[in-house]
């Protein structure tokens, strides 16, 4: 069934006569793919104005429309007696018109036109002051980041934001298809996966500290004598009682007393509970910040990775995967670092590294395939406009098999590089520079590598000790345009070893003593893998910053919206 066909439907099943019609809005895309076989139809169509132009002496215009649902626009002819033309050919404007497609004259580049009978909505922009620029003008990609609440009108933005759609898409068939779970894993976390110390706090105390201060200045906190003279009153009141009981006054008169009494006391611990209000962050004695006051009665942060806590489901129900925002407060300014990126991390019960390689292999080949098969106008775009090559990268990728070098092996060939100089110096112990990793993938292999067994004191305590001591069982993929793409790695399963990792790594036991009871009960070898989603996105489309492939990008001094 066609979209609008079951829009239609569902507009009908629900009918409430004392609410608007409901709309039923027949998709750009789909009247365009459908071509002069559906000329003659009326439809509903709705979108914003790209271009237009009034012709034949102000007695008609053309829109092109754009409603976000492909790259091409609709032709749309309004004539002048079914609208004031002035008010919609401003580009920006957003229209939702009425009309009849159809078959263009012979001669012109669209295949079908919309002729408009009836315009039904307008939202009108003042062109002096729309910030994006008509036509074939274009802002750069680096200006159109400033006005991040408008730039999804753009092509490029738009064609990205359709291309990160699928990804997403087909990550989740990709997984269902091969009889993975996907598990929501907590974006508020009290463990450090990475052992990196590059996480966000989330803490209340800096709020509450405002509030105390702002209460404290409207109403100061009681002073000594203040609180003295409320418990000499509590004396007095005190005294009045022990009278009259000695007096043997009458029940009543004595509950009265009583009660006066109760309410003085009140009063002193409400002083002194006030009293105790100080301005600022509360600290312990030795000066430490006393988290116990925090949200969460203790330190919280944004999680760097879902991988610790998804390893609990796949303990239990085998391969599984999380998808969502990840956080890292590391002062990075390059083109493929975010503050807040999304991260695809699956995770597998009885999978060594190479099951691991296996699965990240299959996952990044299914994705371009899928691109190919489900995004081509999208993808022509971004050859026509971006990178040459990213439709031939998504062939090569997709059908060869990615190349497999131990790190040992991959330091050996860099430095036996002639001809280039790397900034950073290659040697057995480094961790690999971003230059190291693409002249692998770009100039040796000419596709992707994953690199495997990496020196153990360069990666996170969670990768599994090699026979060796030296090495751990981690691998990346490494590919064009990119770098690294995929971190992945077996998981130590053996409780001791695990124990004097954490502890190798500085870091304290306690936090991780749940990690540690996947290893106490059950413990089971099991491997995982994070794919970084907007560099998925940066090596699909060719787009050259990471800032460009997600809608809201965060990074050092910039969190617009
Ligand atoms: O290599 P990383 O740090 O691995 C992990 O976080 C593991 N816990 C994943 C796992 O095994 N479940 O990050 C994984 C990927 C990187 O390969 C990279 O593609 C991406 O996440 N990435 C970033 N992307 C954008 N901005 C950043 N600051 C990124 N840091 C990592
Ligand atoms: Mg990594």
């Amino acid at each position: 069934m066609a979209a609008d066909a079951v829009a239609a439907a569902m507009a009908a099943s629900s009918l409430c006569d004392d609410l608007e019609p409901a709309t039923v809005r027949t998709c750009i895309r789909d009247v365009l793919a459908a071509g002069a076989a559906r000329a003659g139809e009326r439809v509903v169509v709705g979108g914003w104005v790209r271009t237009g132009r009034e012709q034949g002496k102000g007695t008609f215009a053309f829109l092109e429309l754009s409603d976000g649902s492909c790259v091409s626009t609709l032709q749309v002819i309004v004539d002048a007696a079914v609208h004031p033309l002035a008010r919609l050919t401003a580009t920006g404007t957003s229209v939702l018109v009425e009309g009849e497609i159809k078959e263009p004259p012979e001669g012109t580049k669209q295949n079908v036109e919309l002729k408009v009978s009836r315009v039904l909505e307008v939202g009108e922009v003042d062109a002096a002051a729309y910030p994006l620029p008509k036509g074939k003008v274009k802002l750069t990609l680096e200006k159109l980041r400033d006005v991040v609440h408008l730039r999804s009108r753009t092509n490029t933005i738009g064609a990205v934001a359709r291309i990160r759609h699928q990804l997403a898409y087909a990550t989740h068939r990709f997984f269902e298809e091969n009889r993975f779970l996907y598990v929501h894993t907590p974006i508020i976390t009290t463990s450090d996966c990475e052992g990196a110390g590059e996480m966000f706090q989330v803490t209340t105390l800096f709020s509450q500290a405002e509030k105390t201060e702002k209460e404290l200045k409207e109403n100061p906190a009681p002073s000594e004598s203040e609180i003295e003279a409320a418990k000499v009153i509590v004396k007095e009141k005190g005294d009045a009682v022990a009278q009259l009981k000695a007096a043997k006054a009458s029940k009543q008169d004595i509950s009265a007393a009583v009660d006066v009494l109760n309410r003085a006391k009140e009063h002193v611990s409400k002083l002194e509970e006030r009293s105790k209000l100080k301005p600022g962050i509360p600290c312990r004695d030795d000066g430490s910040i006393a988290f116990e006051n925090d949200f969460f009665k203790r330190q919280a942060f944004l999680t760097v990775s879902g991988q610790l806590q998804v390893e609990t489901y796949a303990c239990a129900l085998s391969s599984v995967y999380t998808f969502g925002p990840t956080f890292r407060a590391e002062n990075s300014h390059t083109s493929r670092h975010l503050a807040e990126f999304w991260m695809v991390e699956p995770e597998i019960a009885f999978a060594n590294l190479q099951d691991d390689m296996n699965c990240a292999e299959k996952y990044v080949q299914y994705l371009c395939k899928w691109l190919l098969d489900h995004c081509r106008e999208d993808m022509e775009f971004m050859v026509k406009n971006y990178d040459k090559s990213a439709i031939e990268r998504l062939e090569l990728v997709s059908s060869t098999p990615f190349v497999r070098i131990s790190y040992t092996k991959a330091v050996e060939l860099l430095k036996n590089v002639t001809g280039k100089k790397f900034d950073n110096k290659v040697e057995w112990g480094i961790d690999l520079a971003s230059e190291h990793e693409r002249y692998l993938t770009e100039d040796i292999f000419k596709k992707p590598v994953i690199v495997y067994n990496y020196p153990k004191g360069i990666k996170a305590f969670y990768m599994r000790l090699n026979d060796d001591d030296k090495t751990v069982a981690a691998m990346d993929v490494l590919v064009p345009k990119v770098g690294e793409l995929v971190g992945g790695s077996q998981r130590e399963e053996r409780l001791d070893v695990l124990k004097q990792r954490i502890l190798d790594a500085g870091l304290p036991l306690e936090p991780y003593e749940w990690y540690l009871d996947l290893r106490r009960f059950g413990s089971v070898k099991h491997s995982g893998f994070g794919l970084g989603f907007e560099r998925m996105i940066l090596f699909a489309t060719g787009m050259e910053n990471i800032r460009d492939v997600i809608p809201f990008p965060r990074y050092p001094g910039r969190a617009d919206l």
